[in-house]
């Protein structure tokens, strides 16, 4: 499969983010306004505005690149047809668009010959567009985005999330998260994979850790961190692919800690919280 060449790849990341930002006006203008919520299931969320901004963004890059591939969540599933695949959540944070709640992001990855290369997630709410491009830095806002100094988990803020099956699943991740919660400053849980990952890159947290997550959620995020000197792997300690589902990004000065504290936990199962110490 062939590389893109650096122009090529500048003129994807120009395109990548005028789109980023045009799907997060469209959700900004639409929040609190009436739009159609349904279930893809039990707790899981659907709102017309995924849709639509899934759309906008397919639209825009297909008419600039018919050729490429498109994995987004919601409707278009093509991975693998060509070299260049553009891997889009069109709002992540989507049950806490659905309640008014304002965190939520647009994602875009973009992977070329299997190898991630460049990635935005735009939160519209704060105005901050957070980009980075293989080798070449992450950046919010055109300022270069360096991770927190915090040497020990003891001294750290953390945030995760949980699965859509925690219902249902005995891998819910609440044993893990009793055993963070009780080690660390806080932990946090936005209802964004995609700003926690870009937080962690910004210092605003020091590390981030979840599982059964999708690649839309963090493909953009994986390679922001990375950029900004963070390190992402999966729980073992091995380079994290956005295909795997779990992973802990942090400022890699706690990263042994983190890795630590769920080797030893029972992989997040639990059907109640029971939070020992011991
Ligand atoms: C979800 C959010 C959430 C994470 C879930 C994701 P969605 O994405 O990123 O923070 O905990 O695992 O599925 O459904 O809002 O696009
Ligand atoms: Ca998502
Ligand atoms: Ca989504």
């Amino acid at each position: 499969m062939n590389r893109a060449d650096s122009t090529e790849r500048d003129e994807y990341a120009r395109l990548g983010r005028e789109v980023v930002r045009e799907a997060g006006r469209l959700l900004l203008e639409r929040f609190h306004t009436e739009f159609t919520i349904s279930h893809k299931g039990v707790v899981n969320l659907v709102t017309e505005m995924d849709l639509a901004a899934e759309e906008w963004i397919v639209r825009r890059i297909l008419q600039a690149f018919p050729g490429h591939s498109i994995l987004a969540e919601e409707r278009h599933n093509e991975r693998g047809r060509n070299a260049v695949t553009w891997v889009i959540d069109p709002l992540d944070g989507t049950t806490n668009y659905a309640h008014g709640y304002p965190v939520f992001s647009v994602s875009i990855g973009l992977e070329i010959a299997g190898e991630l290369e460049w990635g935005a997630v735009f939160d519209p709410v704060r105005n901050e567009l957070y980009t980075a491009l293989l080798g070449g830095g992450a950046f919010c806002n055109d300022a270069p985005l360096e991770v927190s100094k915090v040497v020990s988990l003891g001294s750290s803020l953390l945030a995760t999330g949980f699965p859509y099956d925690i219902r249902t699943s005995s891998r819910n991740n609440l044993g893990n998260f009793c055993a963070f919660a009780l080690r660390s400053q806080g932990v946090r849980r936005s209802g964004s994979a995609a700003l926690d990952l870009c937080h962690v890159a910004a210092g605003r947290l020091d590390g981030f850790w979840e599982l059964k997550l999708n690649p839309w959620d963090c493909a953009a995020g994986y390679l922001i961190v990375r950029e900004a000197g963070g390190r992402v792997t999966n729980f073992r300690g091995r380079p994290g692919s956005i295909y795997e589902g779990e992973v802990i990004a942090s400022n890699g000065l706690i990263h042994q800690e983190m890795m630590a504290v769920l080797e030893a936990g029972d992989g997040g199962t639990t059907g109640l919280c029971d939070c020992g110490t011991g």
